[in-house]
């Protein structure tokens, strides 16, 4: 088709169209050429061995019943083996052998299930070739009923109705196959209570505070008006698994002129001489809240810039947190360290819904 100037469509030469007419069409306007190719229709239909031999088809149906069972098996497997072999923290074999016997359990539930499927559509299915014309999406009553008649139709050719044992089998199949997901989504909840764990911390009665990275203890006298200190507690590069336990127990130390801090009664006593020590981690979603702002005695998260005054408890002023960051009571021993007065007392990190239990 050719369009002229002034926006006529003229049909091509060879087309339905007259080509001396222009012609006022819409697009989407279909024009239908005479030298198409003629539709060559479909092969003649053969039946295949299970279309005319009984005993065929039974071998047939047997096969298709035998691979939902092995499915049934394999979703089994995958659960059993998730017990079997359990994550131990720590240990990176058994994270292998875990992930590995769970896996082929899954593959075992999956494919035989599509196999099935396919060999069951394949050779018990009505194997006749149609020619589906496109049609409104939009149902009449009259296609609703219609659909009603080939759902119907469809039920007796696939003999799902009638072949109880592979309906069955198949069922049972689909049945088992969320078993493993339901065995994995275990795994998104804690191990333990999250409130134990993450208010327990390697912060505990006596520990001094420490340099991060290097692990040197900070007296108080070093903390000058102002400063900021990372602070990880004595001791931690001694611990096994010191990563989690590090995430958990990083501080920030700040000392502030003691009139400038507006502290809560009951927290009187958890700072000394105007020093004070709070979670570096976000109580949004868990960033290190690395910078403070000397002058108005902010710390900010870089991550959604939720903003914490620390001269009223660090509260949030502004930003996606919820809480204030946790506050670590602190004191000074015999030697003039700063050391914890206690683990926190409430957990660390992100909020999440059970945390007032
Ligand atoms: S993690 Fe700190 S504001 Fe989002």
């Amino acid at each position: 088709m050719a369009q002229h100037d002034n926006g006529d469509l003229t049909a091509a030469a060879g087309s339905a169209i007259e080509k001396s007419e222009p012609l006022q069409v819409s697009s989407g306007t279909a024009v239908v050429s005479a030298d198409a190719i003629a539709n060559p229709g479909l092969p003649p239909h053969r039946e295949r061995v299970t279309d005319i031999d009984p005993a065929k088809e039974r071998q047939a149906a047997r096969r298709v019943s035998t691979l939902f069972l092995l499915s049934i098996l394999g979703s089994v497997f995958a659960v059993v083996a998730y017990i079997i072999f359990p994550i131990v923290p720590g240990d990176p074999g058994s994270v292998r052998l875990n992930t590995l016997f769970l896996g082929l359990g899954i593959t075992l539930g999956l494919i035989p299930l599509g196999i099935g499927a396919i060999y069951w559509a394949k050779h018990l299915m009505r194997g006749d070739e149609i020619t589906e014309q496109r049609h409104s999406t939009r149902g009449t009553e009259a296609t609703r009923a219609k659909a009603v008649e080939v759902f119907r139709l469809g039920n007796e050719e696939s003999g799902f109705g009638r072949r109880t044992l592979i309906r069955n089998t198949l069922i049972g199949a689909l049945a088992v196959t969320p078993l493993p997901a339901i065995a994995l989504f275990r795994d998104l909840a804690p191990a333990e209570d999250p409130v134990k764990l993450y208010k327990t911390t390697l912060w505990e009665k006596g520990t001094r505070l420490a340099r991060d990275p290097s692990g040197t203890p900070i007296r108080a006298a070093d903390v000058t008006l102002g400063s900021v200190f990372h602070v990880i507690p004595e001791g931690l590069h001694d611990v096994e698994g010191v990563l989690e336990e590090k995430a958990k127990a990083a501080v920030l130390l700040m000392r502030l002129k003691p009139e400038d801090l507006n502290e809560l009664p009951e927290r009187a006593d958890w700072s000394y001489q105007g020093i004070v020590a709070y979670s570096k981690i976000c109580t949004h979603v868990g960033c290190p809240v690395a910078l403070y702002e000397q002058h108005t005695h902010h710390l900010l998260c870089p991550c959604h810039q939720s903003t914490f005054d620390v001269t009223n408890h660090c509260e949030v002023i502004f930003g996606p947190a919820k809480r204030p960051l946790p506050q670590l009571p602190i004191a000074v021993d015999s030697e003039g360290y700063l050391v914890a007065q206690s683990d926190f007392l409430e957990p660390v990190g992100p909020s999440f819904w059970e945390r007032s239990a």
